[in-house]
């Protein structure tokens, strides 16, 4: 173990959102920190939030006013950048321009001792680049908090070519010894959550350009079918349309264009008419004083068939059967030919999403009244499941399955015949760009998953999620969706393909 012992002095260059939740951190952890910031009334600002932050852990008995007021007591205002000499970490959290940084950090390793190390909480820039400007660029290292940083467990520490291991080491057993969950990275546009996630939002707002279904339905479907704990609109609306989009933006140009990252016109348009989400009272939904809540869209109650045919395996959602039996529908079994498995519901067939769209196999496998289903993380249980239809697929057929779905208690949404539907497709890309951050040694498989989890609350890694799904239909979902669109952004991760061909997983 090689945690900063809590003797020494912590500094916070930026007393905003950021660098006040990193000093109440400390603080709590037992170093004395010095929360300085250019501006005198942000230092003021900052210190007064932590405080409202801990008098609120105290008001829930999470926190002895004791130790409120001593970590309180170990947070010193400051103005003056001198007062940071004998600190030895410093965390800058300041405005995200690099030559700003660049700057600061030139005159705070003037100020401080050889062995201090330097953090930056930058989300985007380079660490490279920023430590590239410095005397001792092996002290400088990203140490990457979430917002809010009391709250959220994830830091990453993120090395640049230049960074020595032992202060990467340093800073990843603090962190922990602070109470976070560290994971390493090495500097690469976005790091792991910012690039990882990228398809989380790109593939519902790619859905919802093809019209398929409404903010509020791609929401819920995200929501209740995957335990996702926000659905990516309401998530883009509370983040604000101008950050997100930036992000984004900036992830896409720093990997040279590529078509993986390529910013949605939709969003674009929310910006540029300034309804960037919550804090603007308008973006994808409307939160202005009166305004209505949107719902998601379920299909109205349909009659349910008597008996359903189980035809072959049904893999990941194997439980879907199952369930339909528990609510009284007589079960038939009979073996599959080949391939994946299916429900037999009066005329229609009802399979899960192999990534291609309904009329696409509906006309392929000769059999007009095809619906897909989309992922759930638990078939037995999940209470809403997506449904697409082939446009060959008779009215009654699909009433008969969105009706048995339903006596089984699932809030069917229908989405318009989108290629892999949404939950499916939105895995699939995320375990996508998770292997190829592995293959491109960013980060460790574990590390991934880790920081997705604790970095954005998903309910489980891409990675092992993509384990339990089996690599072989992720791999068939992508390399569908590559074939349907006909797009670079679609296309397999190296390591997904060699993992699909020696039939093992990724952790
Ligand atoms: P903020 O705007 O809330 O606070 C920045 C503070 O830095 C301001 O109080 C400003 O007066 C001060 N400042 C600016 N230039 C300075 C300088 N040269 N010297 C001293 N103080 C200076 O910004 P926020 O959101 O706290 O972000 C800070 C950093 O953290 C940025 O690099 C950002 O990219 C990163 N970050 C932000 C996250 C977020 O969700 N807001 C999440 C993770 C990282």
């Amino acid at each position: 173990m090689t945690a900063l012992s809590t003797s020494v002095k912590v500094a916070v260059i930026g007393a905003g959102a950021m660098g006040s939740g990193i000093a109440h951190v400390a603080a709590r952890a037992g170093h004395t920190v010095y929360l300085y910031d250019m501006n005198a009334e942000a230092v003021a600002r900052g210190k007064a939030g932590i405080e409202k932050d801990l008098r609120f852990l105290v008001g829930k008995g999470k926190l002895a006013e004791a130790d409120c007021e001593a970590t309180l007591g170990r947070v010193v205002p400051s103005s003056r950048i001198e007062d940071l000499a004998d600190a030895g970490l410093l965390v800058e959290a300041i405005v995200e321009n690099l030559e700003i940084k660049q700057t600061l950090f030139r005159q705070l390793e003037d100020l401080v001792s050889a062995d201090a190390i330097l953090a930056t909480n930058t989300s985007s820039l380079s660490i490279t680049a920023l430590a590239a400007a410095l005397a001792r660029p092996a002290q400088l290292a990203g140490l990457h908090f979430f917002n809010p940083a009391p709250r959220m467990a994830l830091v990453e520490i993120v090395s640049g070519l230049a960074t020595d291991p032992a202060i990467a080491a340093t800073l990843h057993d603090t962190a922990k010894a602070w109470g976070k969950v560290p994971v390493r990275a090495t500097s690469t546009p976005g790091f792991i959550v910012n690039r990882v996630a990228r398809p989380y939002y790109a593939e519902a707002l790619r859905v919802l350009s093809e019209r398929a279904g409404t903010p509020a339905t791609l929401d819920a479907i995200l929501r209740e079918s995957c335990n996702f704990p926000m659905g990516p609109f309401e998530l883009m609306d509370l983040i604000g349309h101008d950050v997100n989009y930036a992000v984004t933006r900036s992830v896409f140009d720093a990997y040279f264009g590529d078509k993986r990252f390529t910013p949605s016109l939709i969003q674009q348009e929310l910006v540029l008419a300034g309804r960037l989400g919550r804090k603007s009272g308008q973006g994808f939904f409307d939160y202005r004083e009166g305004a209505q809540k949107t719902q998601a869209r379920t299909e109205p109650p349909a009659v349910a068939a008597r008996s359903v045919t189980v035809c072959g395996d049904l893999g990941p959602a194997a439980a879907l059967s199952a369930r339909l039996e528990r609510a009284g529908i007589a079960l038939g079994h009979i073996e599959a030919s080949a391939g994946a498995g299916e429900l037999r519901i009066g005329k229609a067939r009802l399979a899960l999403s192999d990534g291609r769209s309904a009329t696409r196999r509906a006309a392929e496998e000769g059999t007009p009244d095809l619906v897909l289903f989309d992922l759930a993380r638990d078939y037995a249980n999940t209470p809403r499941l997506a449904l697409a239809r082939a446009d060959q697929c008779d009215e009654g057929a699909w009433h008969e399955v969105v009706g048995t779905l339903q006596a089984a208690g699932i809030a069917i949404s229908r989405l318009d015949d989108v290629a892999g539907l949404l939950a499916l497709r939105t895995v699939c890309m995320l375990t996508n760009e998770a292997a190829d951050a592995v293959l491109q040694g960013i980060a460790s498989a574990a590390d991934i998953d880790t920081a997705m989890r604790y970095g954005t609350n998903y309910p489980e890694g891409p990675l092992a999620w993509a384990g339990h799904l089996g690599i072989g239909l992720v791999t068939r979902v992508l390399g569908n969706l590559r074939e349907h669109y006909g797009e670079e952004r679609y296309r397999l991760s190296p390591l997904l393909q060699r993992c699909a061909q020696r039939g093992g997983g990724l952790l």
